[in-house]
């Protein structure tokens, strides 16, 4: 099977059956798998020839700690540098597994089977790579291709919905930021249909991934236009810091939500579009009402990584499918919610 989209040269990713794909790519020799407990028990036969490390589930355990505890495995089982590692899970397993195989003797080579909505648009995709760290996200990591991530629509079905619909929220993301015609196929589609229709699923897949690959492409180490993939993280970082009862995509929905209602503000953004942004996001069962107060989000902002000597690169949606990085010091970014 031909790749989907070829990343920087080096990482191919293929949007169908894991199964079927996977023969045709993994190197020969040794292949390990990480995985989890959950993904182990769904897809016994689809891992049943490999050795697997097991990690823990849940974004508590996106530590140094569980890496360390993977290259202590690693050792146990000999795994060396001609070993291919062969992340199988959502984003928190596919960023566990590549930051412990991108450093693990220097870095060993990897791939990935990609099971959750959030992790085949977003997470599993562009080489980034990392834990958490003190519970500040992705503190400690590394951008370095997967040789190849597999998109599989069919794994989806096993999601349970509010896991499901967090990968929507990274769905509207990419559109917002480059894609209207994936908007209004979005706007268009009932959340039953987008679970149910493999076809319509395997279409939101391919046009999200489609757009980052397009920016990967262009800006592979966050330089520049990179950033605008973090469209609605500064305001979702720091609520998965503040609470935790939103999970990553679920944060992500308030946060794009939040910073098209401050484009408005600024005049960057039409308020039909933010309605249309927020219309979808609510359309889709999403939450847009933070569950903690601002200020104290606006307290999270300043520890945000993305804050480079005080200035915070801050993505504005300046249209359905376009966007801008603005540099804005932290006391402009707070007052741009000075009224919420
Ligand atoms: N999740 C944002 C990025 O990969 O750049």
């Amino acid at each position: 099977m031909k790749p989907a989209f070829s990343l920087c040269g080096r990482s191919d990713v293929y949007v169908g059956s894991a199964a079927e794909i996977l023969s045709d790519v993994l190197p020969a020799g040794r292949v390990v798998v990480v995985t989890d407990a959950t993904i182990d028990r769904l897809y016994p036969g689809l891992l049943a020839p490999y050795e697997k490390v097991l990690i823990g589930r849940g974004e508590s355990i996106k530590t140094l700690r569980t890496v360390e505890e993977l290259y202590r495995r690693f050792i146990e089982l000999g795994v060396d540098r001609k070993s291919f590692v062969l992340g199988v899970g959502g984003g928190i397993v596919t960023d566990v597994a590549g930051f412990a195989a991108s450093t693990y003797m220097r870095g060993i080579g990897f791939g990935f089977v990609s099971t959750t909505l959030l992790g085949q648009i977003d997470a599993s995709v562009g080489g980034k790579n990392g834990v958490n760290v003190d519970g500040y996200k992705n503190m400690a990591g590394t951008f370095t291709q997967p040789r190849f991530v597999i998109c599989d629509p069919a794994m989806l079905r096993s999601l349970p919905d509010r896991e499901f619909r967090a990968g929507l929220a990274e769905a509207v993301k990419a559109a917002v930021i480059a894609d209207a015609a994936l908007f209004a196929r979005l706007e268009a589609s009932a959340f039953e249909a987008l679970r149910s229709d493999a076809a319509l699923l395997a279409g939101v897949v391919s046009a999200a991934v489609q757009v980052k690959a397009a920016i990967v492409e262009r800006d592979e180490c966050e330089a520049g236009e990179r950033r605008k993939l973090n469209l609605g993280h500064t305001l979702a970082h720091a609520i998965e810091k503040c609470s935790d009862r939103m999970n990553h995509g679920e944060a992500v929905a308030v946060g794009t939500a939040l910073i098209a209602d401050a484009a408005v503000r600024l005049g960057v953004l039409a308020s039909a579009d933010r309605d249309r942004i927020r219309g979808l996001l609510a359309h889709l069962g999403l939450e847009l009402t933070p569950p903690v107060p601002m200020a104290r989000l606006l307290r999270e902002v300043g520890k945000d990584k993305k804050s480079e000597a005080g200035v915070l690169h801050v993505v504005l949606p300046t249209g359905i499918g376009s966007c801008e990085v603005r540099p804005m010091t932290r006391d402009a970014f707070a007052a741009l919610f000075a009224a919420e």
